[in-house]
Formats: C-alpha cells, sequence, structure tokens
C-alpha cells in the first residue's frame, strides 16, 4: 500500500481526491491511499470532504514524516514551501509527484539529483499541458528518437487572449480585461502574457527531448502585450494567423528555447488551435511529426496528469525524471547567437510620403536582408500608413541591425514590431 499526501488543496490539489476518490477509487483499491493533507487554511471549504485525512499546518513537516510514500506537492511556486518540502521528500528517498513547471524550470537539476542521489522518484506530467501527456509521451514513447524540433502553444490566457482578439475584432487590453473579470487571467497577469509561464513549460521539454539542464538563463522570452489588432489583420492578409509559440530546436550550436509571438501559417498544425487550448508538435526521426493536443489546465485535466503519476508509481513504472541522470544533462545555448536563422515578420507605421519603402528596403539591403512579400495599408491608417513585410530566412543578428536602422529612419512612427515566422513543421530523417 502507498500512502500518499497532498500538500496544496487549491483548484488541482481539490481535484485531485476527487479523482482518487471516484472514478479511480475502484480501480487502484487499497494500493494507494490518502494518508495526509497540507494547506495554508484548515477553515477553508474545499468542496471535498477532508476530515478523513492528517492534517498539517506545514507541507515540509508532511514531506519528512517518514509514513508518507510519495509526496503529492501542488503548491507551486519555484522557491519557498513547495521546493522545501519536494527537496526534504526526496531526500529522504520518497517519491514526489508535481505540477509545479516553475520548481522544475529553476531547479530542475537539482532535484534530479536528489532522486539520483537517494533512489527516489520525480514525476511531472501534469508540469506541462496540464491533460495533454506530453512529458510521458517525450521521454518514454519516443524514447528511440532524435527529436529535431519542438513547438507549442502551452499558455492558454494567451492563446484565449489572441484568439479572441482576431475572433472578436478587439485590442489586447481588452480582451486581458475582460479574462480577468472572468477568472481566465491572473489579477497580475506578467506571467503569463509577458511569456515566462510558457518559458518554463518549453525548458522542461526541451530538457527532456534534448538531454539537457531545464535552463531558465538560456531562454529568451517575449510576450503578447505589443501585439495589436492590426498585426493579427495584416498577417491574417498574407496567409498567417499570430500565435504565443514555445520553441525549442537543435541547431549546430545546440539546443536553443525561446517563447515569442509569431506568425504560423494557415495550414501550420499550430494555426487551428483556439481559445485556452494547449497543443505542441514535435518533428523527430525517425517518428516523423506528432501533434498533441487538449485542455492545458482546469482541475480535472491537470488532476488527470498528476493521477496518471500515482498510478505510474503504483505500478512500480518509475522514470528518470528527465530521462538520463542528472550529471549527464548537457546545458543548452542561448537563443539569437551565432547560427540562429529566421524568416521575419516586420510591421512599421510610417509616414505617407515618397521614397520610405526605398529607405526601408535599403536599410534591409544593407544587412543583407531580402523582401519576400511586401504590402502597404492605407485602409488600415491609425495616424500613420501601415507597412508590413516578410523577410527570407536569414540570420537574427542580421534581421536585428536591419530593424534597428529602419527604427531610427525619420518617416518611421513607431517602434517597429517584429516578429519569427513559423515554418510548417517537416519530418527530417
Ligand atoms: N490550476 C491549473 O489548471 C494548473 C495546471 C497545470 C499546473 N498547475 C500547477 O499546479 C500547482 C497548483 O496549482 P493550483 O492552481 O491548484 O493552485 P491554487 O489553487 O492556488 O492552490 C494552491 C494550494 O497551495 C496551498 N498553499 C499555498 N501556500 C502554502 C503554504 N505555505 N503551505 C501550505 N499550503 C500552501 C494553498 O492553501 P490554501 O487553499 O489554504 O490557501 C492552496 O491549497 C501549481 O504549481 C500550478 O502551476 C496548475
Amino acid at each position: 500500500m502507498l500512502r500518499v499526501g497532498i500538500a496544496g488543496l487549491g483548484t488541482v490539489g481539490g481535484g485531485l481526491i476527487g479523482l482518487l476518490r471516484g472514478t479511480l477509487a475502484e480501480r487502484l483499491g487499497d494500493r494507494l491511499v490518502i494518508d495526509a493533507v497540507s494547506a495554508r487554511n484548515r477553515g477553508r471549504s474545499r468542496g471535498v470532504d477532508i476530515s478523513a485525512y492528517r492534517w498539517f499546518d506545514d507541507p515540509c513537516e508532511l514531506a519528512a514524516d517518514p509514513s508518507i510514500d510519495v509526496l503529492v506537492e501542488l503548491i507551486g511556486g519555484s522557491d519557498g514551501p513547495a521546493r522545501r518540502a519536494v527537496t526534504i521528500a526526496l531526500t529522504r528517498g520518497a517519491r514526489v509527484v508535481t505540477a509545479n513547471k516553475a520548481l522544475l524550470a529553476e531547479h530542475g537539476a537539482e532535484l534530479a539529483a536528489l532522486v539520483d542521489a537517494h533512489g527516489g522518484a520525480l514525476a511531472f506530467e501534469a508540469a506541462v499541458g496540464g491533460g495533454v501527456p506530453v512529458i510521458k509521451v517525450l521521454r518514454e514513447s519516443l524514447a528511440a528518437n532524435r527529436t529535431t524540433s519542438i513547438s507549442g502553444i502551452l499558455n492558454g490566457t494567451c492563446n484565449y487572449i489572441l484568439s479572441t482578439m482576431e475572433a472578436q475584432g478587439r485590442e489586447f487590453a481588452d480582451v486581458l480585461a475582460e479574462a480577468q473579470r472572468l477568472g481566465y487571467a491572473e489579477a497580475d497577469p506578467s506571467f503569463d502574457v509577458d511569456g515566462m509561464d510558457a518559458g518554463h513549460k518549453i525548458a522542461l521539454l526541451a530538457a527532456i527531448a534534448f538531454g539537457n539542464v531545464p535552463s531558465v538563463a538560456a531562454l529568451e522570452t517575449h510576450g503578447i502585450r505589443d501585439v495589436s489588432l492590426l498585426d493579427i489583420r495584416l498577417a491574417a492578409k498574407l496567409g498567417y494567423r499570430i500565435k504565443l509559440i514555445a520553441t525549442a530546436e537543435r541547431s549546430p550550436q545546440g539546443v536553443r528555447t525561446r517563447v515569442a509571438p509569431a506568425l504560423v501559417p494557415f495550414a501550420h498544425p499550430l494555426a487551428g488551435i483556439g481559445g485556452a487550448l494547449n497543443a505542441v508538435v514535435i518533428s523527430a526521426s525517425p517518428v516523423g511529426v506528432i501533434t498533441l493536443t487538449g485542455a492545458g489546465a482546469g482541475a480535472g485535466p491537470t488532476a488527470s496528469a498528476v493521477a496518471s503519476d500515482l498510478i505510474d508509481i503504483v505500478e512500480g513504472d518509475v522514470r528518470l525524471p528527465f530521462g538520463v541522470s542528472a550529471d549527464r544533462l548537457g546545458q543548452p545555448v542561448a537563443a539569437g547567437g551565432a547560427g540562429d536563422e529566421e524568416r521575419a515578420f516586420l510591421r512599421l507605421l510610417v509616414d505617407d510620403r515618397p521614397g520610405v519603402i526605398a529607405a526601408v528596403s535599403n536599410a534591409l539591403a544593407k544587412h543583407g536582408v531580402s523582401i519576400d512579400a511586401l504590402i502597404q495599408d492605407p485602409s488600415a491608417a491609425v495616424g500613420a500608413v501601415p507597412i508590413v513585410l516578410t523577410t527570407h530566412r536569414r540570420d537574427v543578428r542580421a534581421i536585428d541591425a536591419a530593424v534597428a536602422d529602419i527604427g531610427v529612419l525619420d518617416a518611421v512612427t513607431a517602434p517597429p514590431l517584429v516578429m519569427r515566422i513559423e515554418d510548417i513543421p517537416r519530418t527530417v530523417t
């Protein structure tokens, strides 16, 4: 019999208890029992009866209790009580299940080393994609493959905002305010809309797929605050939809991870992912291209992923957290360095006067950046005339240098907006 202690009884913790006592009760029988729980406020009503469980005010005491075989950490946060409790449990060789991407992205290598040293386990299917089973797909189902790239929509809040802007013709601030009122976005939305939540998740996927230390330091993150309805409309004219895309790519220099708003062609598997859904596209050899999609958050989907880790532990199916021992994990490289190439979308607001397009073309040509398509749209006038252009594939540093030159042209009335254009994933042999 496995004795489980659950630290954190909020959205996911409450959902987990409901699932373990509901549809999973018969399947698990007495092979897994909830023994103890911990949260901040003992008196809070939680929608599930917790009176049968031992109560701990302090999750670290729960983690240290030798009769607890598995600690389920559902508190959240990269440091503080979550990190302390998980560290205590792993140090005494206990098994840990967590949904905490921030903790794992910041301290994953250190925690994996504790598993190596003390023989416990650290499972985290729920940490990326909520109910979408992507961790085990990468670590287990695709273990025989060499991954080339992963790209994903990993933040449901951003995808909801961008989808709603497009569908309802509204601006970012307006949709964000409504999402906050409806409880879809946090009161402080920065973690989501500035890209760090998706960054934590892609750092974890990259660690598993490429055998690297999860690294926040190597991440490049850009959020969606600067994306306007005008950009969405102009991108659509060129055949693209704007999404917040998290990518991890293998390159000759190493593995690069980034999160940024990007243009995806309408035929791209991520273009049709609407609302708060999550999706991940994996390109690997020899398997080819795989797309996974589903609910990226919520009590039920996330509890489903946490419970799947518990079932693995009950069945004795325990893997190393990142697929290899911690001392064999490599280091990712920072995005944007030598060899990092992209096709770019550039949106400019300019004065309507002769010679502007020639000046923009010259600035691009000076850095060897060639134009693929260009449209000028006076009908979308916002005090200045929008010009959008797409470039051919070129070194990111050359594109950035050209954009810097363009940004200081007299006729350019606002800072240029640059976004990467995603290619349709191909099978690489
Ligand atoms: N919500 C989702 O859809 C979702 C999806 C994927 C992953 N996750 C991850 O799952 C984890 C939990 O998320 P959640 O949405 O369930 O969070 P939540 O609703 O905010 O619940 C957090 C829980 O932790 C407890 N807690 C906070 N500080 C504590 C402390 N110092 N000592 C003991 N307990 C403490 C809270 O206690 P009180 O209830 O007493 O305040 C609460 O029960 C996070 O790592 C999150 O990133 C969530």
